[in-house]
């Protein structure tokens, strides 16, 4: 299916993804600039002893940048991790992970040399105990600290330099809540000045690699949480769908009867908070989002503004997306021409055969079939485009 084959295209990219180690978060770490944490196994940084990695600089890419962001040296996701880090474990064979403790996606066993192919079901080929185990451990993510992660709580400039740490605890769930709202928000320029044009994950060549990335962490981390080492994400084929069929109780939850932003209060999500919502009071208070609950989840399903988005997309157009056989072209941005990858993200009001203006809510960020997409951009694309 289609996911299978976006799965096997970008493999070999490598793409950063925000998110710290807690072990990497002592000023003394980020005064050195320094995250080689001990592997539990043998108590030696990144595994070395065991030969699973060792401390390394930092090899930063020398591809040119696009004339996108014009500036350099104002923002701490530039060439990453480099501003918090510039040494970590690199990680040898089929090693893996901050500290070299896990596998490489796909390998499994003590020395990581086990294959293993694992499914990525349609959500609604699940058996009723297959779909209740999937939301008992969306539940159980959104309840359990992550042993692993924090989230910064404030810029390096904030953190003077590394000198005064500011990280927050966050829940396995929201961590890559976070994650998503750290590489797309606006870039904070000092004084009151913000960037808004600017997506380190999105409208650019990084949004399939870094979604994908994200997508195999948000797994690992899932399987680590419920020792379900088989955990996948299922996910939701809108092909042709006329609503949100999902947004049902039984699923992602249903309509709320008194309130048609709220979700129905039969769906243990009625009951949850969501967080890094409000970009705008973020910005107005040069801050970064801390993590906060800020209220349920608002969800209206089909009462979004039809003309900049007018439908859920069609086989139609992800054949046509499929026919494109270039990854990327022209200026590789939201303005690509017969671009996969941007044909893709604007799927399915690509002026290219909509005739209609881009959305810039992304429609088709829902192909990767995140839950966090599905919860929060699918959801809020349907409620708010
Ligand atoms: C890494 O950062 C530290 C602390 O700022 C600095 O002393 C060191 O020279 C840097 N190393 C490299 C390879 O840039
Ligand atoms: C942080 O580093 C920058 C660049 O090296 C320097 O200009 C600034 O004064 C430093 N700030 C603090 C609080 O140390
Ligand atoms: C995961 O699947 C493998 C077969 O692919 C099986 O041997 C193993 O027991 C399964 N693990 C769990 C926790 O179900
Ligand atoms: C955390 O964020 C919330 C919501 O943006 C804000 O009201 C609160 O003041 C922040 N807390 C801290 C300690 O900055
Ligand atoms: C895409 O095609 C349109 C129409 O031919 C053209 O106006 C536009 O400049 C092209 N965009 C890029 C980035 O090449």
């Amino acid at each position: 299916m289609l996911l299978t084959a976006l799965y096997c295209l970008l493999w070999t990219f490598q793409t950063s993804a925000g998110h710290f180690p807690r072990a990497c978060t002592s000023s003394k770490n980020l005064m050195e600039k320094e995250c080689c944490p001990p592997w539990e196994g043998d108590g030696s940084p990144c595994g070395q002893l065991s030969s699973r990695g060792s401390c390394q600089d930092i090899i930063l890419s020398k591809a040119p940048l696009g004339p996108q962001f014009p500036f350099s040296g104002v923002d701490d996701r530039e060439s990453w991790p480099s501003v918090f880090y510039n040494r970590t474990c690199q990680c040898f064979g089929n090693f893996m992970g901050f500290n070299c403790g896990n596998c490489k996606f796909g390998f499994w066993g003590p020395t990581c040399t086990e294959r293993r192919l694992l499914v990525r079901k349609n959500i609604f080929d699940l058996s009723v105990p297959e779909k209740n185990k999937f939301l008992a451990y969306l539940t159980l993510a959104k309840h359990t600290t992550s042993p692993d992660y924090v989230i910064p709580t404030g810029t390096y400039g904030q953190m003077n330099n590394g000198s005064t740490p500011l990280f927050n605890d966050i829940n396995v769930y929201d961590l890559f809540v976070w994650m998503h709202y750290y590489v797309s928000r606006d870039a904070l320029l000092g004084g009151s000045e913000i960037w808004r044009d600017i997506d380190f994950a999105h409208e650019a060549p990084g949004f399939l690699p870094w979604h994908r990335l994200f997508l195999l962490l948000w797994e690992k981390e899932i399987q680590k949480l419920t020792r379900d080492e088989n955990f996948t994400i299922p996910y939701w084929d809108w092909r042709d769908a006329e609503n949100c069929d999902v947004c049902t109780d039984e699923y992602m939850g249903g309509r709320n009867p008194a309130n048609p932003n709220l979700l129905s209060p039969a769906s243990f999500f009625s009951s949850w908070q969501v967080i890094c919502s409000q970009l705008e009071e973020y910005n107005s208070r040069h801050a970064l989002c801390n993590g906060t609950s800020e209220g349920p989840i608002l969800r209206n399903p089909g009462n979004h503004d039809k003309a900049r988005t007018p439908r859920l997309p069609s086989s139609a157009d992800v054949e046509f997306c499929l026919s494109l056989t270039q990854y990327e072209s022209g200026s590789m941005d939201k303005a690509a021409n017969f671009s996969f990858r941007n044909t893709l993200e604007e799927i399915p009001s690509h002026s290219l055969f909509q005739g209609l203006p881009t959305s810039p809510e992304k429609l088709s960020t829902l192909l990767a079939s995140s839950l966090q997409h599905l919860f929060i951009l699918l959801c809020s694309a349907l409620t708010q485009s």
